[in-house]
């Protein structure tokens, strides 16, 4: 498998863990992070044997946000003409395969950006959450207004962001942003618990489940709902379908091929 710089790619059979390593900056977003990212869904995309994807971090960050250090001395042209942070987010937003983040520790600025990029989050008890850009005189970048306005509704994200507070574990989980907690100790393994069941699920129509969930963001319900229909039915074409049905009526396990 190749070499990364600052990530860590295991398999667990169907699963891919991706941990951010980069230990000496709370796994700060640099560019080489976030090109390397890229690069690892595209590869991990393209993989018929990953069927579900973990992002983690360490114990003490999921990451602490865009590398401050890198984007300092940047001056607005630059910043324009490189159209910062808009490739690696696209690549993400458009990565068909289930997502989930794990988050122990610090997920701050980009960090927290990028958990609510992925399809949904699980967080350790140690998660703290918050995109303190305001204290750097700047504002999120890759989505942060935008996503935490969703998740958690108005009221609290402008309090996270304009005071740049943390949300603990606990809150965000009460708040939605989270989708369940684990101790510290056990976030991995239940999240390879979590991912594993999504990878014995049909990969088609788990692609298509994530479709149309994330299309409830850009639709109005009437334009949800058709779709969510057409897809439906057109599910009907895939083999994972009579496998399914007639696994349940057969009261077996299904065995999906992806076909
Ligand atoms: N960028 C670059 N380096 C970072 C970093 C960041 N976002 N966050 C932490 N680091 C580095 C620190 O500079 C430090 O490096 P040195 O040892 O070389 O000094 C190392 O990681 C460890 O950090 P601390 O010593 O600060 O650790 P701490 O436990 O005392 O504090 C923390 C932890 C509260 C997370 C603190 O590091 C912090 O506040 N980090 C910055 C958080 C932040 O502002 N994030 C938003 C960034 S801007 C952004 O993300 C824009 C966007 O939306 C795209």
């Amino acid at each position: 498998m190749t070499d990364y710089q600052t990530l860590l790619l295991e398999r667990v059979e169907a699963v891919a863990l991706v941990r951010l390593n980069r230990p000496e900056a709370l796994n700060a977003l640099n560019s080489v992070l976030l090109g390397e990212l890229s690069a690892v869904l595209d590869v991990l995309e393209a993989d018929d044997g990953v069927r579900c994807v973990v992002l983690t971090g360490s114990d003490r960050a999921f990451a602490a946000g865009a590398d401050i250090k890198e984007m300092s001395g940047k001056s607005y042209a630059e910043m324009f003409k490189e159209d910062f942070f808009t490739a690696p987010a696209r690549r993400i937003e458009r990565f068909r395969k289930p997502i989930i983040a794990a988050v122990a520790g610090y997920a701050l600025g980009g960090g927290c950006e990028l958990a609510m990029m992925c399809d949904f989050i699980l967080a350790a008890d140690t998660a703290k959450f918050g995109q303190p850009e305001i204290n750097l005189g700047v504002a999120p970048g890759i989505g942060g207004t935008q996503r935490l306005t969703r998740f958690v509704g108005k009221s609290k994200a402008m309090d996270m962001i304009l005071t740049a507070r943390m949300m603990d574990a606990a809150e965000a989980e009460r708040a939605g942003l989270v989708s369940r907690v684990f101790p510290a100790g056990a976030l991995i393994e239940e999240t390879l618990k979590v991912a594993a069941k999504i990878a014995g699920q049909s990969p088609l129509a788990v692609m298509m489940n994530k479709e149309l969930v994330n299309a409830a963001y850009d639709t109005t319900l009437t334009q949800g709902v058709a779709l969510e229909r057409r897809l439906f039915h057109s599910l009907f074409a895939f083999d994972d379908q009579k496998e399914g049905m007639d696994a349940f009526v057969e009261k077996r396990k299904p065995d999906f091929k992806g076909s």
